[in-house]
């Protein structure tokens, strides 16, 4: 007999890793994962600990907290044995972090001639390569396990930007963010192809989140997003539930749009 969806979706007894997981994104995960009944390490470089704490309360699991900076390869790398360490096993990772469009850095979310290549590289190393060390090195506990990875990435890996909107606005999206991201979504085929059958490996690309953006700007986004309006974090929810949990378990090499249908017309 199968399993109820209940069943399918439940993920007690596991246990997660999610990058990033006090950010905004970051904290939906971390608890969605909780919720369904995952133990969950909470990877960031800033307030990791706080959002542990407050998911090992809220949900009542076991959390860790691991200060990293993920541009750090070797700190990267050390999660894995302090992960197995901690929990004894590893059966999703989510690599969530990233600098983002309003991460407050030079070179960045200015025009395409002021865009540095240091802060490209910089860009590189947390949003691509990281997600490159943390497969690697948790790839030997994630396949003792049935293991799932989840790529966080964005529509701006899929698409390039509608430059109408970001008119009269200090709104920016840099080469480097759109390069990472649609270098996540390929890395998630690569990985998909290479760590089958024991690893399934997918990816969710969100719309743009409503985070108070100048109105000229939110009311183009949305008169472009058949949903009518930008995503919420909570929209993210199903799909981390989803490709987390054995409702996906015959799914890799994925990328799901969670962009309010923004890249189907
Ligand atoms: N906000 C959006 O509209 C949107 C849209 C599409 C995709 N996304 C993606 O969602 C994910 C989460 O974005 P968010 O909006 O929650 O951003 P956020 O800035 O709130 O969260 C990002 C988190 O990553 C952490 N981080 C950044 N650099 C790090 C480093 N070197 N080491 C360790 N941790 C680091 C930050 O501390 C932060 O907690 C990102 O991958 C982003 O690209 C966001």
């Amino acid at each position: 007999m199968s399993r109820s969806i209940k069943e399918l979706m439940s993920l007690t007894g596991r246990a997660a890793v999610v990058t990033g997981g006090a950010g905004h994104v970051g904290r939906e995960i971390c608890d969605t994962l909780a919720e369904l009944g995952a133990t969950v390490a909470v990877v960031d470089r800033q307030d990791a600990k706080a959002c542990a704490e407050r998911v090992a309360k809220a949900f009542k699991v076991e959390t860790l907290a691991l200060d990293v900076d993920l541009s750090d390869e070797t700190a990267t790398r050390a999660v894995a044995a302090q992960v197995q360490a901690r929990f004894g096993r590893c059966d999703i990772l989510v690599n969530n972090a990233a600098f983002v469009g309003t991460s407050n850095l030079t070179g960045w979310a200015v025009p395409f001639a002021e865009q540095s290549v240091a802060t490209w590289r910089q860009a590189i190393e947390v949003n691509l390569t990281a997600a490159f060390v943390l497969s690697q090195a948790l790839a030997p506990l994630l396949s003792a396990q049935a293991g799932s990875i989840i790529n966080i990435a964005s529509i701006y890996g899929n698409l390039g930007p509608d430059w109408r909107r970001y008119e009269g606005t200090a709104l920016g999206n840099p080469a480097a963010y759109a390069a990472s991201k649609g270098g996540l979504i390929q890395l998630t085929r690569w990985l998909a192809t290479t760590l089958a059958p024991r690893i399934r490996v997918n990816a969710i690309s969100p719309g743009g989140i409503e985070r108070g953006q100048p109105k000229a700007f939110a009311d183009q986004y949305v008169a472009q997003t058949p949903m009518q309006r930008m995503a919420r974090e909570e929209d993210l929810k199903g799909a981390i539930a989803f490709l987390a949990s054995d409702a996906s378990a015959y799914m890799t090499g994925q990328n799901i749009m969670v962009d309010g249908g923004y890249s189907a017309w």
